[in-house]
């Protein structure tokens, strides 16, 4: 019997109401099948819809039409509650701005999603997150505030703190954008090792060429479709 797939997307359209004018049609009727630990790059100009797509996936946003199934359970016939469980649980999510508290060390940082579900996290999670800080080169830096850190660094910890639940998908939007060549290349890297040993479906919307290219498959966007 074949797998069910990680992320269906049915005819999925997204329109935003305006009060000026008419509303914007942003999406217009997108299909994708991601099977599971598939590593999957969307690209496309700036406007065509790539984050309100990521959102969609990522429960983040809902479509005006269409029908999304992860791992073939529905988000639109679920509870507020039970979607946020899917979200902390099964999505991990990557930004071009890391999102990182402030206040908060490295350490902390990676394990607040933890905290949405527990008052403290275990031994076994306190021991995962420093096998990825580790994993990430950043055992140095486990005390450190994000100030202390470099914008490649921050990245490293926001894709930690990502993969901390053991999500089945890892979503990430640009996460490369706000990094010099020399840093794209190598969070490129880092997230195409990760999609195999973390045994995380990857969905990556990018401006990089480089981390586009080290990714399974490359979708466009363009007049809000997806074409390949
Ligand atoms: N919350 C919103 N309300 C109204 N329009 C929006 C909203 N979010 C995005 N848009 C519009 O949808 C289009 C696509 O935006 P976005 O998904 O951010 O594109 P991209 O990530 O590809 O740059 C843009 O025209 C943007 O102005
Ligand atoms: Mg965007």
């Amino acid at each position: 019997m074949k797998k069910q797939p990680i992320l269906k997307l049915e005819n999925i359209h997204k329109s935003y109401p305006s009060t000026l004018g008419p509303e914007t049609h942003v999406l217009s009727d997108i299909n994708l099948t991601v099977d599971e630990n598939e590593s999957i790059a969307i690209i496309g100009p700036s406007g065509s819809g790539k984050s309100t797509l990521l959102n969609i996936m990522g429960i983040l946003d809902k479509p005006s039409s269409g029908k999304m199934l992860i791992n073939g359970d529905d988000p639109s016939e679920m509870s507020d509650n039970e979607q946020a469980l899917i979200r902390n649980r099964d999505i991990g999510f990557v930004f071009q701005l890391h999102h990182l508290l402030p206040q908060c060390t490295v350490l902390e940082n990676v394990l607040l999603p933890v905290l949405a579900c527990k008052p403290k996290a275990d031994g076994p999670t306190q021991e995962r997150a420093l096998r990825l800080l580790d994993r990430v080169d950043l055992t140095h830096c486990i005390a450190r505030k994000p100030s202390q850190l470099s914008g490649g660094e921050c990245q490293r910890v926001a894709v930690v703190r990502a993969l901390i639940n053991q999500p089945k998908i890892l979503l990430a939007d640009e996460p490369t954008g706000s990094l010099d060549k020399a840093n794209s290349r190598e969070l490129a890297e880092l997230l195409a090792e990760l999609n195999k040993e973390e045994n995380v479906t990857m969905i990556v919307v990018t401006h990089s060429d480089s981390l586009a290219d080290i990714m399974g498959q490359t979708f466009t966007l363009s007049d809000g479709n997806l074409s390949q």
